[in-house]
């Protein structure tokens, strides 16, 4: 099938990828002119495992073309996705004025029947918006518009979007539900057919459900602490209920990155414009904040000043797996620790160079490799959850440090082995520290 994919960012440029990998004519389409040129020239703008490839391997099989011109681009397509961003106003609703800007462009080209699909996460209603919208400015041509949200993870998002646990199409016409079976044919998951508003509502409730899962172990987390409990075990044995399942109840630092914080203010302040606010979602909001302040309330217990002491962070990504620094504990954290004086050493396997480009890099040390970056701390941190921590060498950790004290933020390390090589260990939730 010919579909066209209007913004090329992470969402836009995975989605079309996969489309061309499985057998459609993509074209990509971005108002920026030098990350197309970057794309055109096999360049992959963002760090995401296995993009790269399945973009080189598509442009040079020309099933997947890059354009800046949308009317090209809406020209092109029988499916239109778009894709543009949807950032957090200040007052936490959604800024629309990108998907509004691309409905006006749609209609300004379209000619024929098309089905424009939103795939940017956006608040219930939008699509309402967006039919009303490219109707009152082309007023006699046919189209639908359909809400299909994605559920990529970041550093899994091209094994999320061939291999979903589910596709969910929100459309309110057999017509346009039948085209976006025929694009999701290729596809082995099952699919979801909604009408357009539950579609909406699909995403933002599973994003909310997903951070919730996460403040409530770490608010359990925090009753294991005052009772001497371990979170880990805790998390084991009511995760091992098929109801409630594993996943999403590792306590830590508390949930980052471009979706979770923005969804959750997004259905707050939705919710709240259709009179009905959901109040149990301020609480998870809350819970998170208090996880850093608790953590750093335990860092100043033990080294009590922190103003000119050396301290090591491993981790700068709001997850492992990527190089994405935007709404990161690990640089809240960071941010404090600076704002209190301490000379903060920091490494992180692939965010470094990002860090080092930051006004707040500029205050710190970002160094190439873990160990270096404990000579001589006072103390290390661990901030985000890299595998790779796990197989530091530690007995060469200990030998840098100044005292042998860790912070352990994402309960990566095992406590008995930590202080079988004679650490004092601080994890989250793991009994008394
Ligand atoms: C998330 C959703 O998973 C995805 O479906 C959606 O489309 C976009 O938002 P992503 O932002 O890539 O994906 O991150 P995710 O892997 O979900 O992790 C989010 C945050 O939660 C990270 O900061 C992570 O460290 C934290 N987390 C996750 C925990 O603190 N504990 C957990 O058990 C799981």
């Amino acid at each position: 099938m010919k579909i066209t994919i209007i913004g090329s960012g992470y969402v836009g440029l995975t989605t079309g990828a996969c489309f061309a990998e499985v057998g459609h004519e993509v074209m990509c389409v971005d108002n920026n002119e030098e990350k197309i040129k970057t794309l055109l020239a096999g360049d992959i703008p963002i760090y995401e495992p296995g993009l790269e490839e399945l973009v080189v391997k598509n442009v040079a099989s020309g099933r997947l073309k890059f354009t800046t011109n949308t009317g090209e681009g809406v020209s092109h397509g029988e499916v239109v996705f778009i894709a543009v961003p949807t950032p957090p106003q200040p007052d936490g609703s959604v800024d629309l004025r990108f998907i509004e800007k691309v409905a006006r462009e749609i209609a300004d080209v379209i000619e024929d029947y098309k089905v424009i699909v939103d795939k940017s996460t956006v608040p219930v209603k939008t699509g309402e918006k967006v039919a009303e919208t490219i109707s009152r400015y082309k007023p006699n041509v046919e189209f639908d518009v359909v809400s299909n949200p994605e559920f990529l993870r970041e550093g899994c998002a091209v094994d999320d979007l061939l291999k979903p646990d589910r596709i969910v199409i929100g459309a309110n016409s057999d017509r346009a539900m039948a085209v976006m079976q025929r694009v999701y044919e290729p596809f082995v998951a099952p699919v979801l057919a909604t009408d357009i508003n539950s579609a909406e509502l699909i995403k933002h409730a599973a994003n909310s459900f997903l951070a919730l899962k996460i403040s409530y172990i770490n608010a359990v987390s925090v009753i294991c602490e005052a009772s001497g409990a371990d979170v880990e075990q805790v998390a084991e044995g009511i995760g091992m209920d098929k109801r409630i399942g594993r996943h999403f109840l590792n306590a830590g630092l508390g949930y980052g990155g471009s979706c979770f914080p923005k969804d959750l203010k997004a259905f707050i302040a939705i919710s709240e414009e259709l009179g009905q606010p959901f109040n149990l979602l301020k609480e998870v909001e809350t819970i998170n904040a208090d996880q850093l302040d608790r953590f750093i309330k335990k860092i100043r217990e033990s080294l009590w000043v922190l103003d000119d002491k050396k301290i090591a962070v491993w981790g700068l990504a709001f997850k492992q797996n990527t190089d994405d620094l935007r709404e990161s504990v690990a640089i809240r954290l960071i941010e404090q620790l600076v704002a209190e004086g301490a000379n903060v050493v920091a490494y992180d396997p692939k965010a470094g160079e990002n860090m080092r480009r930051t006004e707040l890099g500029e205050k710190i040390t970002v160094v190439d490799d873990p160990i270096s970056a404990t000579e001589q701390a006072e103390a290390l941190i661990i901030a985000t959850e890299w595998p790779e921590f796990q197989t530091v060498d530690f007995a060469k950790v200990k030998e840098n440090l100044i005292a042998p004290l860790i912070f352990d933020g994402r309960n990566l390390l095992d406590p008995k082995s930590m202080k079988s090589h004679g650490f004092s260990y601080h994890g989250i939730g793991r009994g008394r520290s």
